[in-house]
């Protein structure tokens, strides 16, 4: 149990400390990313120029806030979806994150955003 503790500590101060070494791209990779990402219609939108109406995410009724499962309803897997990005340089469907919810870097009615770049500096445009 306590062996458990400690490798539980060190696991936080390890994310801590990289994310503290990291701080500085946070700040200079943001402003590029944003001024790309004006650009895109948002991606509920984008649904809509494929024929997919509000109840392609959302339950009949009062639209409420959907739950990643639904995305693959219709997008297959996470295996499908990163071999439609696996020529990228960096593929931001497969990494050393694994499955990261669709959510954390697809939004559907305001901007989207690379949740990689809380680190990284990739210059990846998000639908
Ligand atoms: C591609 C899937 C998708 C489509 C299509 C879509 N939505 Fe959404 N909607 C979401 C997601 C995901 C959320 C959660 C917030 C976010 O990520 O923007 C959401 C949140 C909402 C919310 C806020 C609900 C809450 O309780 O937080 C409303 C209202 C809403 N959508 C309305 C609509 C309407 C109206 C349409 C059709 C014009 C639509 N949505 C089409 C995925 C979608
Ligand atoms: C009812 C079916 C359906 C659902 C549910 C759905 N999508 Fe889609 N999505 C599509 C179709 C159809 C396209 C257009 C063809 C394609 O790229 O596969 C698309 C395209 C996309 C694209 C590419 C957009 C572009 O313009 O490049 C993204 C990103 C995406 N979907 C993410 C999501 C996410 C995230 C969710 C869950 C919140 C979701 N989708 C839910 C059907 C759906
Ligand atoms: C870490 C951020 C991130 C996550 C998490 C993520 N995506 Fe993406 N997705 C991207 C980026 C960036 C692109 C654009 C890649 C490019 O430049 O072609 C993209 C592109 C797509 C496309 C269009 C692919 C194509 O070229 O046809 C679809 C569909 C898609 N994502 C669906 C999903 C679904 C479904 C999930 C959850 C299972 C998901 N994404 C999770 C970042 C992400
Ligand atoms: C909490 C911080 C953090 C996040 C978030 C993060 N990474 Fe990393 N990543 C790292 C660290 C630390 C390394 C190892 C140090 C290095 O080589 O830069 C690394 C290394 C990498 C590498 C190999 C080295 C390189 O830069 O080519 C790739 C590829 C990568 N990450 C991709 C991703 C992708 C894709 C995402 C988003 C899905 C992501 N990372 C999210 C911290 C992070």
């Amino acid at each position: 149990m306590k062996r458990f503790i400690l490798s539980g500590a060190l696991v936080l101060f390890v994310l801590v400390a990289s994310m503290m070494i990291f701080q500085p791209l946070i700040s200079s990779g943001a402003e590029e990313v944003t001024k790309n990402m004006a650009a895109s219609p948002l991606l509920a939108d984008r649904h809509a120029t494929k024929k997919i109406d509000c109840q392609g995410c959302h339950d009949p009724g009062p639209p409420k806030a959907v739950s990643f499962d639904r995305c693959f309803k219709c997008h297959q897997s996470y295996k499908h979806v990163a071999s439609l990005t696996e020529d990228l340089a960096v593929n931001p469907h497969e990494s050393h994150f694994g499955e990261i919810e669709c959510l954390e870097c697809h939004k559907a009615h305001k901007k989207s955003g690379l949740y990689c770049n809380k680190c990284h500096e990739f210059k990846m445009d998000v639908p």
